[in-house]
């Protein structure tokens, strides 16, 4: 069988990189790891013996150029996906790409269309949509178990900052953090976002001004079919990883809780306490990033369409771009004032 299995090259050993090598090592039978490629030559080496992987490149275009290649992961820092994505296009491989493709949405749509004109598949990490709480809900509200949906609900809240180069590079808190809750809102509401409307602070850290970004926003979203949504953002919660889920409509509602390392209650004199939730993104979507890369094997080995497409990422891009420019001007912004110009189609997802 070993023929059979997608062979990858991975660019970027960083958190999200090793997340991915480890699941394509350990827990995807049908796919192996060549190749790494990261500047940072000593980390490189490490993961390579820690996961027993033979070729490294610090020049990840010498990774691209093995024929043995067929597949990429794209885990580096997000200013350097674009280049990656066209020149692993060029060369016939399949992508995965972490979100957001880019910070810019000319290129976001050039990459769409490049990967489709060369012919290969681009799925976007937006994990979450694997995440077997949310996933659930998904089911239960196209099912129309919650009959027309009216009111969406999501608190998505970090345990605590980013270092400031990651700010710096990471094209604000929209772009880089509520992208997923944007991709969580389509996904799960099954209607495109019409309008943003967003206020948003510095509350949590002084380095967020300094770096022109926002820590703390609250966005109501307005769909295409008439439903709202609220999103609130913060990048400090001081008991840990805060994401929930609400879809309300007019046959009831479902909702996800935030998950524990286990269920324990202690009632004492003092009151009732449980654990914290799943400290971060590593431990709470552990599950979801292998379920998303074997989706993506899975696609490609299938022939079929990636369930994440570049479309997907050029659509939360859009309405991170409005949720942005709605902070600045303070005013209600039209998704398709962001789009207007900037055509999404996207030949081969
Ligand atoms: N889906 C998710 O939940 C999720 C979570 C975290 C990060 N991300 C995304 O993944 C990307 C990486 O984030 P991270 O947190 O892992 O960052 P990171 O800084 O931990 O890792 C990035 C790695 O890329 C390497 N790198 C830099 N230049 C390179 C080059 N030219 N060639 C090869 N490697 C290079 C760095 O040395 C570093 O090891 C970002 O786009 C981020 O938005 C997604």
């Amino acid at each position: 069988m070993h023929s059979n299995k997608l062979r990858f090259g991975v660019l970027g050993v960083g958190r999200i990189g090793k997340i991915h090598i480890g699941n394509l090592v350990n827990r995807i039978p049908d796919a192996e790891v060549v190749a790494l490629s990261d500047v940072a030559g000593a980390e490189l080496e490490a993961v390579a013996a820690r996961f027993s992987i033979a070729r490294t490149f610090t020049d990840y275009r010498r990774l691209l150029d093995l024929p043995e290649v067929d597949a990429v992961v794209i885990a580096s820092p997000t200013n350097l996906h674009y280049q990656m994505i066209v020149e692993a296009a060029a060369r016939g491989k399949q992508i995965f790409c972490e979100k957001p493709i880019d910070l810019s949405l000319e290129k976001v749509h050039a990459a769409n269309q490049e990967v489709g004109r060369r012919g290969v598949r681009m799925m976007v990490g937006f994990n979450r949509r694997f995440d077997p709480n949310f996933l659930k809900v998904r089911e239960i509200v196209a099912e129309g178990k919650v009959g027309r949906p009216q009111v969406l609900r999501i608190t998505s809240r970090d345990p605590g900052p980013p270092p400031e180069a990651y700010i710096r590079a990471s094209g604000g808190i929209f772009l880089d953090m509520t992208i997923h809750d944007f991709d969580m809102a389509r996904y799960l509401m099954g209607s495109e976002v019409a309008e943003v409307y967003t206020r948003a602070a510095v509350m949590v850290d002084a380095v967020f001004e300094k770096a022109g970004d926002w820590d703390t926003a609250v966005i109501t979203l307005t769909f295409e079919n008439g439903a709202f949504g609220s999103i609130d953002n913060s990048r400090q919660a001081v008991y840990g990883y805060d994401q929930r889920v609400e879809v309300f409509g007019s046959e009831g509602m479902a909702t996800v809780a935030n998950n524990a390392p286990d269920s324990h209650i202690l009632s004492d004199r003092a009151g009732i306490h449980t654990a914290l939730p799943l400290h971060f993104f590593l431990e709470r979507y552990a599950e979801s990033y292998w379920r998303e890369m074997q989706a993506f094997v899975d696609a490609v080995h299938q022939q079929a369409p990636v369930p994440v497409s570049g479309e997907d990422g050029f659509q939360a891009a859009v309405i991170a771009l409005a949720a942005a420019k709605s902070a600045r001007e303070n005013r209600p912004v039209k998704v398709s004032e962001i789009s207007a110009g900037v055509t999404s189609e996207c030949p081969v997802s």
